[in-house]
């Protein structure tokens, strides 16, 4: 057993090395801003097709515990951008309302994540399997050679820009 403040990175690399687990579970302070910063310490420590699960996130809607209904920086609002990094191969790359950094942080951290659900208090996060490759645009390309499928128009557009996006950032799963 390893007692240590599980949002600090430092201490996660000095007491578990590189190690990696099937299931992290954050039932700690449940103040927002230790929710969110324990998850980016620990998030990469989740095994291919692990789960993080975060409990108690009503905390999120209490001011006492750093949120309240829609608090930029709650733990919740944090979370609810996950489903924005899940869809992050479909932005429209002409779409000029996403900041470029966001844009770009939103499809690296997409890409390892598969799913998100979000129960009474609870979210669960699940992570990709490390062989998972962009699955967006191979599946237009399969299409391309179905009939009546124009990819001159703006889904084709959305194809190249993220054909674009890949080349700079590097495969799905990769980092
Ligand atoms: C709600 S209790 C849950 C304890 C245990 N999971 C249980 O179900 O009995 C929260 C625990 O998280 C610990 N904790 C709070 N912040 C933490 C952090 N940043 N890193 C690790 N543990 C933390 C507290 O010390 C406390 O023991």
């Amino acid at each position: 057993m390893h007692i240590l403040d599980a949002s600090d990175p430092a201490a996660l690399d000095a007491a578990l090395g590189d190690a990696v687990f099937d299931i992290i579970i954050d039932d700690g302070s449940h103040r927002s801003e230790h929710v969110i910063a324990t998850f980016g310490a620990c998030f990469r420590r989740l095994a291919p097709r692990g789960i993080y699960i975060v409990e108690d996130l009503h905390a999120s809607y209490w001011p006492d515990w750093g949120g309240r209904y829609r608090a930029p920086g709650s733990s919740i609002e944090f979370l609810k951008t996950l489903v924005d990094a899940l869809h992050a191969d479909h932005f429209a790359p002409w779409d000029t309302g996403i900041p470029e950094d966001e844009r770009a942080r939103l499809v690296v951290q997409g890409a390892e994540i598969t799913r998100v659900t979000f129960h009474d208090s609870i979210a669960v996060i699940e992570r990709g399997s490390d062989t998972r490759s962009a699955p967006y645009p191979p599946r237009l390309k399969r299409r391309r050679s179905r009939p009546g499928c124009d990819f001159t128009g703006p889904r084709g557009r959305i194809a190249r820009g993220i054909g674009r996006h890949r080349r700079v950032l590097g495969p799905r799963g990769a980092g």
